[in-house]
C-alpha cells in the first residue's frame, strides 16, 4: 500500500534525519557546545566561570543582549525587573480556573501565553526599547507566576513580591514566606538557587529552544513562542527528567529495585536511566559536574543528609563502570543532580520542571530574538518521507 513513486522521488531529494540529529537548523552566535570534550560556553564565556562568578540576571543579560552588563546597565535592568514583578489583577483570575493540585507547568505555560493579552503593545516588537521591556516583564513575572502556581496548588494565599529583594531571594520569599512571620533563607540556599538557574540558562538547539525558534519563525509573538517552549520542556525526556530522576531514586530507595536489577532492566530497554545520556554530550555534561559539587556543598552547609544523594552516587558509579553505558558514551546530564538541590531548597517535585523553565527563559528569549532579527531566516518547515497508502478511491459509507 505504499506509494513507491512518491517515496522514490522524495528519497532521492530529501535528507532523512529522524530527530534532526545531523541537521543544523540555524546559525547562532549565542551558545557553543562541544559534546565530545564536554565544553559549554555562553557568548564565549565558559559555564564554569559563569557558575562561579555570575548572578542569574547577569547571565540572562549576557545571553539576551550579547555582553555582560556594566554596573549601571545591571542596576537599570534590575530596576525594570522590580517595576514589572507584579501581575495584572485580571491575570490572577486565571489561577482560579485551575484545579487545586493541578499541574504547575500547565498554569505556567497558560499564564505566560496570556501575558500577551495584557500587554498588546508588545505583541509586535518594533524597537530595542520595546524588546528590553518585554524581556524584563517576562523574566520578572515568570517567577511571580511560578510561585503563585505553587501557592495555589497548596491553597495558600499569594505572597506578593518584595522589590527590595534580589531575584532569587524574592522568588524564595514568594514561595515560602508566611504572613506575619519572618522568613529568611540561608545564604547557601540563595547561592544554590542562583547556580541552578545559571546552569540552566541556555543549551543551544535543544527541543524546547528549537520549538521556540520554530514557533517564532512564523513571527508569532514572544509570549506565545516562549509558552510553546514551556510545553516542549514538560516531557520527561527533557525538562521533566529532573523529576523523573527523583522518582527513579525514590523507587530504588523504597527497595523496589536493587542497582544491578535496575540497570539490567535498563539494558533490556524496559526502563531508562533518567538523568543519563544526551544528544550532544558524549562525555560528562559540564553542568552535571558543577551541580554535583553544589549539591555536596549545600548538603554539607545545611547539615541535611539526603539518602537520595547516596543512591544517586551508587547508581552513577555502577553505570559508569558498565559496558552498556560506556560503549554508548552515556554520562550523567544536568538533570541527574539538579533534583537533589531543589529538594534541599524545599521545592516539591511537581515544581521541578517549572524551576527549569525559569532558568531556561533567557535562552529561549535570546534565540527568539536571533530568529526574528536575522533577515535570512525562513519559516521552519521540515519535509517528510511519505510512507502512507498510494492513491485510492473514496469508499461510500454503505460499502465499507
Ligand atoms: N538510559 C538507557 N539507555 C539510553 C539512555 C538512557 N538514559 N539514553 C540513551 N540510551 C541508549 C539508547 O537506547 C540507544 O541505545 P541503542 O543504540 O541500543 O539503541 C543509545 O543509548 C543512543 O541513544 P539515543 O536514544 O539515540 O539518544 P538520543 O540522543 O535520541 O536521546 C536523550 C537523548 C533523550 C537525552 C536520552 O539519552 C534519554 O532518554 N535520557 C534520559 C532522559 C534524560 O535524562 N533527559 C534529559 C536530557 S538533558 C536535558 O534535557 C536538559
Amino acid at each position: 500500500g505504499i506509494d513507491i513513486t512518491s517515496l522514490e522521488k522524495d528519497a532521492g531529494l530529501l535528507a532523512f534525519d529522524p530527530g534532526y540529529g545531523n541537521t543544523g537548523s540555524c546559525q547562532s552566535a549565542i551558545t557553543f557546545v562541544d559534546g565530545e570534550k564536554g565544553i559549554l560556553r555562553h557568548r564565549g564565556i565558559p559555564i564554569e566561570q559563569l557558575a562561579e562568578k555570575s548572578t542569574f540576571i547577569e547571565t540572562a543579560m549576557l545571553l539576551i543582549f550579547g555582553k555582560l552588563p556594566s554596573l549601571e546597565e545591571r542596576a537599570a535592568f534590575r530596576g525594570l525587573l522590580s517595576e514589572h514583578e507584579l501581575l495584572h489583577e485580571g491575570l490572577l483570575h486565571h489561577f482560579d480556573g485551575f484545579q487545586p493540585g493541578g499541574q504547575p507547568m500547565a498554569i505556567l505555560s497558560a499564564v505566560i501565553n496570556s501575558l500577551g493579552n495584557y500587554h498588546p503593545e508588545l505583541l509586535e516588537i518594533q524597537s530595542p526599547d520595546e524588546f528590553r521591556l518585554a524581556v524584563a516583564k517576562l523574566i520578572s513575572k515568570v517567577r511571580t507566576i511560578a510561585a503563585f502556581s505553587y501557592r495555589k496548588s497548596l491553597g495558600l494565599p499569594f505572597m506578593y513580591p518584595d522589590p527590595n529583594l534580589s531575584y532569587c531571594r524574592n522568588f524564595l520569599h514568594m514561595m515560602f514566606s508566611v504572613p506575619n512571620r519572618d522568613y529568611e533563607p540561608t545564604k547557601a540556599a540563595v547561592a544554590a538557587l542562583t547556580l541552578f538557574l545559571v546552569v540552566h540558562a541556555d543549551h543551544e538547539q535543544n527541543c524546547s529552544c528549537s520549538t521556540v525558534r520554530m514557533v517564532g519563525s512564523t513571527k508569532a509573538n514572544l509570549f506565545a513562542s516562549v509558552s510553546s517552549g514551556i510545553c516542549a520542556l514538560w516531557g520527561r525526556l527533557h525538562g521533566g527528567a529532573n523529576a523523573a530522576v527523583i522518582q527513579m531514586l525514590t523507587e530504588m530507595m523504597a527497595g523496589r529495585y536493587k542497582v544491578k536489577t535496575f540497570l539490567d532492566m535498563v539494558k533490556r530497554k524496559e526502563k531508562r536511566l533518567m538523568g543519563f545520556g544526551h544528544r550532544v554530550y558524549k562525555n560528562f555534561d559540564p553542568r552535571a559536574k558543577v551541580l554535583k559539587k553544589a549539591a555536596d556543598n549545600l548538603l554539607l552547609e545545611t547539615g541535611v543528609s539526603d539518602p537520595l544523594m547516596d543512591a544517586a552516587l551508587e547508581l552513577q558509579e555502577a553505570a559508569l563502570n558498565d559496558d552498556y553505558f560506556k560503549s554508548r558514551k552515556l554520562y550523567p546530564n544536568v538533570d541527574f543532580y539538579s533534583g537533589i538541590i531543589l529538594r534541599a531548597l524545599g521545592i516539591p517535585v511537581n515544581m521541578f520542571p517549572v524551576m527549569f523553565a525559569i532558568g531556561r527563559l533567557p535562552g529561549w528569549i535570546a534565540h527568539w530574538h536571533e530568529e526574528n532579527r536575522d533577515v535570512a531566516t525562513r519559516i521552519h518547515r521540515p519535509r517528510q518521507i511519505y510512507t502512507g497508502p498510494a492513491r485510492r478511491p473514496y469508499v461510500p459509507l454503505d460499502q465499507r
